[in-house]
């Protein structure tokens, strides 16, 4: 049984007076839930701000939005997973708007991958298609161009990663993939990955679907068989979208 997983990816939005009471109405809203994992993203400066306001024991972890390959050294504005330890426990890497707006490679995702890892940080790997590339039959070759990118080398499946399948299209545009578009390529996602590394590797890892999701729109796409959860970017920013996604999420399991 995979235990469904919610990530907030606030981006580059924010300031730190609306940041701190974004927080806290998680903290609050979310306490004592168990019926998913939750990670917010705030951006990096606000890092320290959530580890104070989320406390060990709070249901919702931290992650952070980017990380350089590297653990230290003279790479001035950027952060390393090594950093993070104590005050992260997740990392993004592979996001679109990492690869298409700052044009990071598939061989740039895979060396952050691996520091992440090193770091004892736990990886969310987004892949997705552009609508070109969906238009012209390209999804499913795209997407194992970037598993096979991000995992060379790699001889089994990291216990700890996620995968988000976030199909840019979809991402930020009010284009939600459908409910069996989306359950379509997670299902394409987790037979590649069953492919390298074994079904049971494979059975076990969860996939969480990104674009647009909205408290309206989650609970059928909470339901696919391969989906495990959502990654958010909009309705992350609403404390109430969140939280309701989050339960939806929660019940769609238990249904
Ligand atoms: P939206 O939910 O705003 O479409 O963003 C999705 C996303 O990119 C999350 O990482």
């Amino acid at each position: 049984m995979r235990i469904p997983i919610v990530g907030g990816n606030w981006k580059m939005n924010t300031t730190r007076a609306e940041a701190l009471p974004l927080l806290v109405a998680l903290r609050d809203g979310l306490d004592g839930f168990d019926g998913a994992e939750v990670v917010v993203m705030p951006p990096a400066p606000w890092l320290g701000d959530a580890a104070n306001v989320l406390e060990e024991d709070s249901a919702v972890h931290i992650g952070v939005q980017n990380v350089h390959w590297e653990p230290r050294g003279a790479f001035t504005g950027e952060q390393s997973a090594a950093m993070l330890v104590g005050t992260a426990e997740y990392a993004l890497v592979g996001h679109s708007e990492r690869r298409h707006v700052f044009g990071e490679s598939d061989a740039d995702v895979n060396r952050k991958l691996r520091s992440i890892l090193d770091a004892g940080l736990r990886p969310i790997l987004a892949v997705g298609e552009t609508e070109a590339e969906r238009d012209t039959g390209a999804t499913y070759e795209v997407l194992r161009r970037q598993l096979e990118g991000a995992f060379a080398g790699f001889t089994d499946l990291p216990t700890t990663i996620v995968i988000a399948y976030e199909p840019v299209w979809a991402i930020g545009t009010g284009r939600t993939a459908t409910p069996e578009a989306a359950q379509e390529a997670c299902a394409a996602v987790r037979s590649m990955v069953a492919e390298r590394f074994g079904a049971e590797a494979a059975s076990a890892l969860r996939i969480q679907y990104g674009g647009s999701v909205t408290a309206d729109n989650i609970a059928a796409l909470a339901v696919q068989p391969d989906i495990d959860g959502a990654l958010v970017g909009g309705a992350s920013l609403n404390p109430e979208a969140f939280i309701a996604i989050c339960r939806a999420i929660a019940q769609a399991r238990h249904a």
